[in-house]
């Protein structure tokens, strides 16, 4: 694997000083976008071509490029934030672009060098360093690494050419109540992943699978779909776009990955945090009737959802055809707030990175 260097043609911004901090006081997610954007070509033959760090612009495609019809796409997310010296660090960046390799070798595309992937993110954040909201807040900078086939033609097969590119988006709160907590509804029908299919690759096609799903939840008034395991209709798996945790008064749970679950970044760090805070964190395989008895005998004493959009939001009324119940009356939960608040100090740099986790720019 060839690690290519990342050219810099940096322009100024289009917008004044004033226009972005307008948009920083109120960023909501994924709504605007900073100045610039990397790229980075691959040829077959060729390999890994020199990256280029260049001002933010639509990208023009041939209607019969490869990603359009048959989805050869895979993406990641991961945040900055702003320190309280002033300074700029992202969250486990390689662990990012280890998922990244993955992805890439589920859909049979090249791998990005890790060093490269870290690079990329880290030039486009100290280009765009003025867009990492202010220290303190819920804001950070989320930046979208993706991959896309850019051969042209309709055959079905792995492309010879992909682009590579990494974008930033000031962010708020993932959903608009922020840490209020949110409403789920079980699909009891349709899955999200099956074995041996995608569900553990962060590629587009898992999302657009969502999506359906998701308009129904928000039908019934509620804010994500949680999937059940597509085999037995039983197993709890994950929401549309994060984990799930389960809280057992000390002890906290989330299901197993079986191959159809995504592995959260977030997921991964919570079970070492909450460790670290003296709770027993643990994977283990949780069915929805388990969920209803444990909600209803009080033995489950509250559940959230993990993201990196996300973070850590907690969970309230889960509804299904015919009964919903709610958790923790409908409050965040006292563990759920204290691991997000454990988290958000790492994160934010106001508590000691004893694992090593932030990558300093
Ligand atoms: C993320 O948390 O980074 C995701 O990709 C999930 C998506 C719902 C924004």
């Amino acid at each position: 694997m060839t690690t290519p260097t990342i050219e810099l043609k940096p322009s100024a911004s289009p917008l004044s000083d004033a226009e972005r901090e307008a948009i920083l006081a109120s960023p909501g997610f994924g709504r605007h976008f900073t100045d610039h954007m990397v790229t980075i070509k691959w040829t077959e033959g060729r390999g890994w071509h020199e990256g280029q760090l260049v001002p933010y612009a639509p990208i023009s495609l041939d209607p019969a490029t490869n990603v359009l019809h048959y989805a050869q796409e895979i993406f990641e997310g991961l945040k900055a934030y702003r320190r309280p010296d002033g300074s700029v660090a992202t969250f486990r960046p390689d662990q990012n672009a280890l998922r990244f390799q993955r992805s890439a070798r589920r859909l049979a595309m090249p791998e990005l060098p890790v060093e490269t992937f870290v690079e990329a993110c880290d030039a486009l954040v100290r280009q765009d360093k003025a867009w990492v909201p202010a220290h303190g807040g819920e804001e950070s900078l989320y930046l979208r690494p993706f991959m896309i086939a850019t051969e042209v033609g309709l055959g079905v097969k792995p492309a010879n050419e992909y682009l590579f590119l990494v974008i930033a988006s000031p962010a708020g709160a993932y959903f608009p109540g922020g840490v209020k907590p949110v409403s789920i509804w079980v699909s009891e029908d349709r899955v999200r992943a099956v074995p041996g299919g995608m569900g553990d690759a962060k590629t587009g096609g898992n999302y657009a699978a969502s999506l359906l799903a998701q308009a129904e939840a928000a039908a019934k008034g509620c804010d994500q779909v949680c999937y059940l395991d597509a085999v037995e209709h039983k197993w709890v798996e994950e929401l549309g776009g994060m984990n799930l945790y389960f809280v057992y008064g000390d002890k906290i749970v989330t299901p197993t990955l079986t191959g159809s679950i995504l592995e959260g970044v977030t997921r991964d760090s919570l079970l070492t945090v909450a460790r670290d805070l003296g709770y027993e964190a643990e994977e283990g395989r949780v069915s929805l009737d388990q969920w209803r008895r444990d909600a209803e005998n009080g033995t489950l004493t509250e559940v959230f959802a993990c993201g990196t959009a996300a973070v850590i939001t907690p969970v309230g009324t889960v509804k299904l055809d015919g009964t919903q119940w709610q958790h923790s009356g409908g409050e965040p939960g006292e563990v759920t707030l204290r691991l997000r608040r454990a988290l958000l100090d790492i994160q934010r740099g106001t508590a000691d990175d004893k694992h090593g986790w932030m990558h300093q720019l």
